[in-house]
């Protein structure tokens, strides 16, 4: 079905994202971010987030509504993220979103998270089907999946310890740059020597495509208190981060078989990781600017090609999934 005006609303952690999809493009999207008010306490508190997200909700929905110039009554679908993430923002996004699709008497989706950052990814390919591989690559994941068909995810690889966003946001907290760390890094890094400080590429000549990258975390510590420069650092670090990512991904795609790849998450941003992927020949689908980092639309682009392909609400009952493992997302 298309032409459908769809309402996307997210709030699984600490930014309250709200977008709207209409026919494959994304009309308008908004998001709060919470990072001050949880810069303090150094990590996000869920009872503040909650709070927080129950406080601005409400007014972000009516500024997309008035900013696209449609009423609530035009909306066709009305969509939110239903896990993973923390349960109290889970339910406050979830609850207004089930809310609002009973008193306009229209369909309601429940949308996976991750599902939601591969299709802020496929923004550019409303069109594209299974098969593919995705790499999902932020804050709090780093997960490599073969996707026979759409809903089945088959996960290949994913991080032993910290997630790839987890370790630059952590070196960058070492080298005293601020959160989140992914840009600040990317800043620091344009100034340095990549090639300056003896970092090793994480998991290389490994069988198998499992991350680690707490090592980095700690070889940048030992790197500053031996004297390094922190621009250099930066710079090495990004190299072996990056070349992580992509070099893991390429190996899986000859392994696979499958040229077609999709990279999605926050460290999706990053321009290094971007250059390196397009070296690898692949046919590359990334997130356009806006829609890298937690945000509505992506959750209203997933309910839209969800709906499509079934055209069937979820029941208003169903829960929020605090922990969902995407293999089991439908
Ligand atoms: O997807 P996201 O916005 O939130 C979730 O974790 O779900 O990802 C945020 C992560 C942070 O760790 C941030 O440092 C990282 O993505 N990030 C980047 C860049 N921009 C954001 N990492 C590397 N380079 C960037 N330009
Ligand atoms: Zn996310």
């Amino acid at each position: 079905m298309r032409g459908v005006l769809v309402l996307g609303i997210e709030t699984s952690c600490d930014d309250t994202g709200v977008g709207l999809v209409e026919d494959g493009r994304v009309r308008v999207n908004l998001v709060a971010s919470q990072t001050l008010l949880h810069a303090e306490y150094g990590g996000v508190v869920p009872e503040l987030a909650s709070r927080e997200h129950t406080t601005v909700l409400d007014r972000l929905v009516e500024r997309v509504l008035s900013e696209s110039g449609i009423r609530p009554h035009d909306l066709g679908l009305v969509a939110a993220t239903r896990g993973p993430g923390l349960v109290g923002p889970l339910l406050v996004g979830l609850g207004y979103a089930k809310g609002l699709a009973w008193s306009l008497g229209k369909p309601f989706l429940g949308v996976h998270h991750l599902e939601g950052h591969l299709h802020g990814a496929l923004a550019d390919a409303p069109d594209l089907d299974p098969p593919f591989l995705v790499l999902i690559a932020s804050g709090g994941h780093t997960h490599l999946y073969r996707v026979p068909a759409w809903g089945r995810y088959e996960l290949l690889g994913a991080t032993r310890d910290d997630a790839a966003g987890e370790a630059f946001d952590k070196v960058a907290r070492t080298l005293g740059l601020g959160y989140p760390g992914g840009p600040e890094i990317e800043r620091l890094a344009a100034a340095g020597d990549p090639h300056a400080v003896p970092f090793t590429v994480p998991m290389r000549g490994r069988a198998g495509y499992d991350f680690s990258f707490s090592g980095l975390k700690t070889a940048a510590v030992r790197f500053k208190e031996e004297g390094y420069a922190p621009a250099d650092i930066a710079a090495g670090f990004q190299r072996v981060a990056v070349a992580a990512l992509a070099g893991t991904l390429e190996r899986a795609a000859r392994a696979t078989g499958l040229r077609r790849v999709v990279v999605a998450g926050g460290v999706a941003a990053n321009r290094a990781l971007r250059q390196a992927l397009a070296a690898t020949g692949l046919e590359v689908h990334l997130p356009p600017p806006g829609l890298t980092s937690d945000n509505g639309a992506m959750i209203a682009l997933a309910a839209e090609r969800r709906w499509r392909r079934e055209g069937r609400p979820d029941p208003l009952s169903i829960p929020a999934e605090p922990h969902w493992p995407l293999g089991e997302a439908g």
